[in-house]
């Protein structure tokens, strides 16, 4: 698919890190419902859990994650005995000693807890959760913030996997987004990590942001490869100030435009494919030992709220201030604001306002979504076998395709959807094309490419 085509058919559509997205997400779902879901999952079955803390020390122009400024170490005291009240209620309605596929530890910055919290967050999960080594327990780290003495913190608490934030190495763009990160404190922040004996270690990286350039973007992506990371995510930056009112700070004219982004796509893809990793989905790298490649290699890779994962289909569980869980029923969202989430745990409810119960066709949908964000192809006729379907179930959303097709981005065979190579900077749009709930829906999003 050349640039021109690609570009005619560009819009703002889901991320589509689940389905149906949270744009759809209504007040239906709300801390009664959210808790007889839980008790309703059954007895003894892995969960995966994520806990989210919103804090970071300083706040970058360009971040779209909730989040606000740390304020006091007491404060974070507080939040980790929400977080632990929180993890208490949920061992109570969903039975002691489950055992945990994974535990992520995002945000906002995890590490603000300090060492004090965070260790106290991990008893309490080792309490009511049984963790093993087959468990991958991951933090986002902000390199900025990041000391051997709190590398040693996660080294006792059983780290196994770190991702870092980096985004654009340039000073130009650090300035622009508010982030001013040199090279060697990123540098310093993995050796830190690899001297406890955490290797896995992740960095994140945005193409769009202000002033960026392609030539800019290389040199970060060249400086990233020199670290050595064993999975590296390169996200469009998503634009989007009407949620993300900091994001005001940045004024578009300093944004690359529409073909300079795609430009900044294409050569982050041949860059990193270049220099070893292995495309995963629409946005990360990985060597081809790491467990994710190994799993795309397997078709087994998985897409949930924190992105890609190889982590097995089971209930992930969410805590903090605005976290999602994804149950078998549907999808919980715990109150965004740490005050409304406060105010629900401290009167012993869950914090759950909004979600989305799953409908047949939801689950019909997501599955088809899943598999073209994850494998870039999916068995149509297989699909719609599996659910009683007859085979022209999805013949609307094929008709949709059709401009696709004739560029050459999606081939559709015998029941058989293939994104190309070619193809694949247009996989969101392509997903779009089967979105049921999108056609109506006033939400607005990001630019797909
Ligand atoms: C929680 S942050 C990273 C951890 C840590 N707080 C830090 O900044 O180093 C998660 C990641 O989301 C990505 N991200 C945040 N806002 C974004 C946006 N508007 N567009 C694209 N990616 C974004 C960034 O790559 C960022 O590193
Ligand atoms: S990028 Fe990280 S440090 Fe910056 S505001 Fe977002 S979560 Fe906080």
């Amino acid at each position: 698919m050349d640039d021109a085509a690609l570009s005619g058919l560009d819009r703002a559509v889901p991320r589509y890190t689940s389905y149906p997205t949270a744009a759809q997400f209504s007040r239906a779902v709300d801390a009664r419902l959210y808790r007889d879901w839980l008790r309703a999952l059954p007895a003894g079955g892995d969960v995966a859990l994520y806990a989210h803390v919103p804090y970071c020390r300083a706040l970058c122009w360009y971040c779209a994650c909730h989040t606000s400024v740390t304020r006091s170490p007491d404060q974070m005291e507080n939040y980790v005995g929400l977080l632990e009240r929180e993890l208490d209620m949920i061992a109570g309605d969903i039975g002691p000693g489950r055992h945990l596929t994974a535990v992520q530890l995002g945000g906002g910055t995890p590490t603000e807890l300090g060492s004090v919290g965070l260790e106290s967050l991990t008893q309490r999960i080792n309490r009511h959760f049984t963790i093993d080594a087959a468990t991958e327990i991951s933090i986002e780290i902000d390199p900025r913030y990041f000391t051997p003495s709190r590398a040693a913190t996660l080294q006792a608490i059983g780290v196994t996997r770190a991702s870092l934030g980096v985004q654009d190495f340039s000073p130009a763009v650090q300035r622009a987004i508010n982030r001013w990160q040199p090279m060697e404190t990123t540098a310093k922040a993995m050796e830190a990590l690899r001297a406890v004996g955490i290797d896995r270690i992740n960095v994140d990286l945005v193409y769009g942001l202000p002033l960026q350039t392609p030539d800019m973007l290389t040199d970060t992506l060249a400086q990233t490869v020199a670290l050595s990371p064993s999975r590296i995510a390169v996200f469009g930056y998503a634009h989007v100030p009407w949620m993300a009112r900091r994001q005001r700070a940045i004024s578009e004219a300093t944004l690359p435009d529409a073909a300079t982004r795609l430009a900044m796509a294409r050569l982050t893809a041949s860059f990193l494919t270049g220099a070893g990793y292995q495309a995963i989905g629409i946005d990360h790298f990985a060597r081809a030992d790491d467990p994710l490649a190994i799993a795309a290699r397997h078709g087994r890779l998985r897409r949930n709220f924190q992105g890609y994962t190889d982590v097995a289909d089971v209930p992930q569980i969410g805590i903090g201030a605005s976290a999602i869980s994804q149950l078998p029923q549907g999808y919980g969202q715990n109150a965004v604001g740490t005050q409304d989430y406060a105010r629900a745990l401290r009167s012993e409810t869950y914090a759950t306002v909004r979600g989305c119960t799953l409908s047949e066709d939801d689950r019909v949908v997501g599955e088809i979504i899943e598999r073209l964000m994850c494998d870039f192809a999916v068995d149509l006729d297989d699909v719609a076998r599996r659910h009683g379907l007859p085979t022209s179930a999805f013949a609307d959303s094929v008709d949709r395709l059709a401009p696709y097709v004739e560029e050459g981005a999606v081939v559709l065979e015998r029941g058989q959807l293939a994104i190309t190579p070619r193809g694949r900077l247009a996989t969101r749009l392509v997903c779009a094309a089967f979105d049921l709930h999108l056609p109506g829906s006033q939400a607005r999003h990001s630019q797909a490419v």
